[in-house]
């Protein structure tokens, strides 16, 4: 297929590229920009971070897991592109140097990268920003300490406004070679090409997708990017409830619910990295029937419901319903998630993501739990747990034992028994089936201490 797009300032055309080739690969063996590096290839050290900007702004991506078609109408800025034309460092770049930030240098690029996105973007939670960057050598307190010092430093003029020279109306062409390429510009034209092309796997963010190249070889056939669809991006307001496009970033979600549901949003923020949730959609995530996503169980205890298409034909069902069995899910050939809406809701969701690292972790366990309280009692509670099936799963008898019972630790403790009714977790890698199980129960009783004001959170003690 053809590609326009801008690298460092420069236009680019390419002619009869292979949808699946990566832009890291591209830098790298193609163009010869080899300051890109290439460290686990999956999205999970940020050595290939690139700066991708257009009318949304600039962010940070792993160039790793990023297909060319991706970039199609875009600004690609490299490590190459962060010193200025007359060869003056970046302040992010010099304050590595001042500070020595770098030891032998591998991971160097991709967090000047990083550093220069967050610099650009005004972001000073620096720990956030680089948690998607791993340095093996010369340790984070030196490279905090850059951030820290070029923080104040001006944009310099060349990455300002980087998105102006954008072409993003502008579609590659599919070469007209098979296997078929398209890059639908709404919804209705990809509702009528996958109808007809069921087979066709369907390219959101690639943070899945990406892997199955990188990693499994597959041959992806028939693609559709999903990335043009703008109709299908973004957050709307339909009164009692929000409508969130399935092609939304988990970036943008994470600052929708940050006002509404403090605790979903602070969850978020743990899920993959910066990188990562830049590029990742909710609609991929739930898409993928993965039994450890951790948007699924968040969405299904705030009551969310899933809206599917298939040509001109819509479904809606509850989100708990979509997820059949383990790799099964409540979805035609040809038909793919439009939507998802959630009633707007007073905040009383409480998220528990358990992983053995804090930050750029997949869930060992994620449970989601909702309780509505009434004058001493619980109303209602929906309880959905990540890890603990083959599914994203609600918890029914822990749900029934807690509805109508007082607003009491015996209430609890009765949930955390009855929690053995909904699942029988497995062993793996991640976890043990009794860890699982006993890590899950405590979540019931964290949440009732949570509610109940008492701090549950380690960060937030203090002496
Ligand atoms: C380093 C790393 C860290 C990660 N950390 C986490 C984490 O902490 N928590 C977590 O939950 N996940 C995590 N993931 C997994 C991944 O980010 C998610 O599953 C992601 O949400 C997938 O979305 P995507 O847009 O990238 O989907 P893609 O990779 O583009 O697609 C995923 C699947 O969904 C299908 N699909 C995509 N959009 C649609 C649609 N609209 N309709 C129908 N089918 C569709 C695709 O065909 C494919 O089968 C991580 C991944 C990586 C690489
Ligand atoms: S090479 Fe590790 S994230 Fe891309
Ligand atoms: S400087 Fe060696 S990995 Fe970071």
């Amino acid at each position: 297929m053809d590609i326009t797009f801008l690298l460092n300032g420069e236009p680019v055309s390419l002619t009869d590229v292979s949808p699946t080739t990566t832009l890291l690969d591209w830098l790298r063996e193609v163009r010869g920009l080899t300051g890109t590096k290439e460290g686990c290839n999956e999205g999970d050290c940020g050595a290939c971070t690139v700066m991708i900007s257009d009318a949304g702004g600039a962010r940070a991506l792993n160039g790793c897991i990023l297909f060319l078609p991706q970039v199609q109408g875009k600004h690609v800025t490299t490590v190459e592109g962060l010193a200025a034309p007359d060869g003056s460092l970046h302040p992010v770049q010099q304050a590595l140097v001042d500070h020595h930030g770098s030891q032998c240098g591998f991971c160097t690029p991709g967090f000047a990268v990083s550093m220069a996105c967050a610099h650009l973007n005004g972001r000073t939670d620096h720990d956030t920003q680089l948690a998607g960057n791993l340095c093996r050598c010369t340790g984070y307190a030196p490279i905090i300490r850059a951030a820290l010092d070029a923080a104040s430093a001006p944009v310099p003029g060349h990455l300002e406004n980087l998105s102006l020279h954008c072409s993003e109306n502008t579609t590659g062409g599919s070469g007209g070679l098979a296997p078929r390429v398209v890059q639908p510009a709404h919804s209705d034209d990809l509702a009528r090409w996958y109808a007809d092309h069921p087979d066709a796997t369907l390219i959101a963010g690639a943070t899945d997708v990406g892997l199955w190249v990188t990693k499994q070889f597959r041959d992806l056939g028939d693609v559709a990017f999903l990335g043009r669809c703008a109709d299908l991006r973004g957050i709307t307001d339909a009164g009692d409830h929000w409508r969130i496009g399935a092609m939304t970033s988990l970036t943008a979600l994470e600052a929708h619910f940050a006002p509404h549901h403090p605790s979903l949003a602070a969850m978020l923020r743990r899920y993959g990295s910066v990188q990562v949730r830049n590029a990742a959609t909710i609609g991929g995530n739930i898409a993928n029937g993965s039994p450890i996503g951790d948007g699924p169980p968040a969405l299904i205890a705030l009551g969310a419901t899933l809206h599917l298409r298939r040509g001109d034909d819509r479904r809606s069902l509850p989100l708990e319903a979509f997820f059949l069995d383990y790799g099964k899910q409540d979805r035609a050939p040809g038909e793919f998630v439009e939507a998802v809406t959630v009633p707007k809701q007073p905040d009383t969701l409480r998220c528990y993501k358990l992983s053995k690292r804090f930050d750029q972790d997949i869930s060992a366990v994620c449970g989601c739990i909702n309780i509505v309280r009434t004058d001493g009692g619980i109303g209602s509670a929906r309880i959905a747990f990540g890890g603990m099936a083959g599914v994203p799963k609600r918890a029914a008898a822990a749900e029934a034992a807690l509805t109508g019972a007082p607003f009491t630790a015996d209430s609890f403790r009765a949930a955390m028994a009855a929690l053995k009714e909904d699942f029988q977790p497995m062993s793996d890698m991640r976890a043990s089936a009794g860890y699982r199980m006993e890590t899950a129960q405590n979540m019931l009783l964290r949440c009732f201490h949570d509610l109940s004001g008492t701090m549950t959170d380690v960060r937030g003690v203090s002496a």
